[in-house]
């Protein structure tokens, strides 16, 4: 995938754009400049329906819109190139950041169903605003390792945010999401079982069936036995995730699936090292707040400051904890 690409796909972006309701809002908005000479849209998408689609024999069950399939396919080419994935049967759901498409998969190489989050171009041309998460965190390469302080060519693309640099950031946010699903998979926390990582794309364990995919937390209302006892295995996962240094950083009831009685956490890619960022405390207290909040709601005792501290005085090793009021 070539990363300067993106311009192919402004018109696909468009549709995720909350902007393009709002004409005073697009007015305002300042003209972006244009590095490349323009191909219209069609010219676009035949070009990459030629490469990528009919002429590759990639053809999928589900329907993608005229600019999603470009994209889409794209992603995916390399995984039906290993025989990983057959089909894409249907988009999951459109997130924040990415959609997640539900495949089927080549039994004999992995699960039946796959689920595909594929991160939108928007994605990496503007990484949201993830400081704060980023403190402290070193950045991954494309096999997951550590970028050494003294390649001091990549640390100076990345500080002036050339297309390397954009790149490797890129590349550092996905290969977080995908080695932390590997490291708490391994542990036993409930994620989705890591099975390929691409580009763009990651390729996971999927949570539901043919006709429907797992709802998040926050779209269920729970019995009170089943909200005691998740509640319990959200408090196991977050326990075992800080004795394995990793605080999730976006966790609540939107990036916890329910299926059948059983809980997921998804959506690792702002994943925190307690041991490194000195905003770990805050970002951890958020993390049980928001879970506490929901939980609360379906008749849970909880206490969040009381859990933080809790766990913080355990897990929390050589960073302060926040001042009180
Ligand atoms: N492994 C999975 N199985 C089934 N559905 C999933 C899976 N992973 C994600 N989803 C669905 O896709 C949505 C977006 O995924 P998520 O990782 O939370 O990305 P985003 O950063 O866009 O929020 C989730 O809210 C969930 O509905
Ligand atoms: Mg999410």
């Amino acid at each position: 995938m070539n990363f300067n690409d993106y311009d192919k796909y402004a018109e696909y972006e468009e549709q995720f754009d909350p902007m393009r309701y709002d004409r005073q809002a697009r007015r305002k908005r300042k003209p972006k400049p244009v590095h490349m000479p323009k191909k219209s849209s069609m010219e676009v998408i035949e070009e990459v329906a030629e490469t990528v689609g009919l002429e590759g024999g990639f053809q999928t069950t589900y329907q993608p819109g005229i600019f999603e399939e470009g994209w889409l396919l794209e992603s995916l080419r390399t995984f039906y190139t290993q025989a990983l994935i057959q089909d894409v049967l249907a988009l999951v759901k459109g997130g924040k950041e990415a959609n997640v498409y539900r495949c089927e998969g080549n039994p004999a190489v992995t699960d039946e169903l796959i689920a595909a989050k594929v991160y939108r171009p928007r994605m990496f041309r503007n990484l949201r605003n993830d400081k704060l998460y980023r403190e402290g965190r070193p950045i991954l390469k494309s096999n997951g390792k550590a970028v050494k302080k003294t390649d001091h060519r990549l640390m100076r693309a990345l500080g002036k945010k050339s297309s390397l640099g954009v790149q490797a950031a890129h590349t550092s946010w996905l290969m977080y999401e995908y080695t932390t699903l590997q490291k708490l998979h391994r542990a036993g926390a409930a994620v989705p079982k890591p099975l390929a990582v691409g580009d763009n794309t990651i390729l996971m364990g999927y949570c539901g069936d043919r006709h429907e995919a797992a709802h998040t937390l926050n779209e269920i209302d729970l019995q009170p036995d089943e909200a005691q006892a998740l509640f319990q295995e959200v408090m196991r996962n977050i326990e075992l995730m800080l004795r394995l240094e990793v605080i999730h950083g976006d966790l609540s009831a939107y990036n916890i699936l329910y299926w059948q009685g059983e809980i997921t956490l998804i959506d690792f890619p702002q994943v925190t090292d307690p041991t490194v960022n000195p905003s770990a405390a805050v970002i951890l207290e958020r993390d049980i707040t928001r879970v506490c909040q929901y939980f609360a709601e379906q008749g849970v005792t909880c206490d969040a400051q009381a859990i933080f501290h809790e766990l913080w005085s355990r897990w929390g090793t050589n960073i302060e904890l926040p001042s009180e009021e």
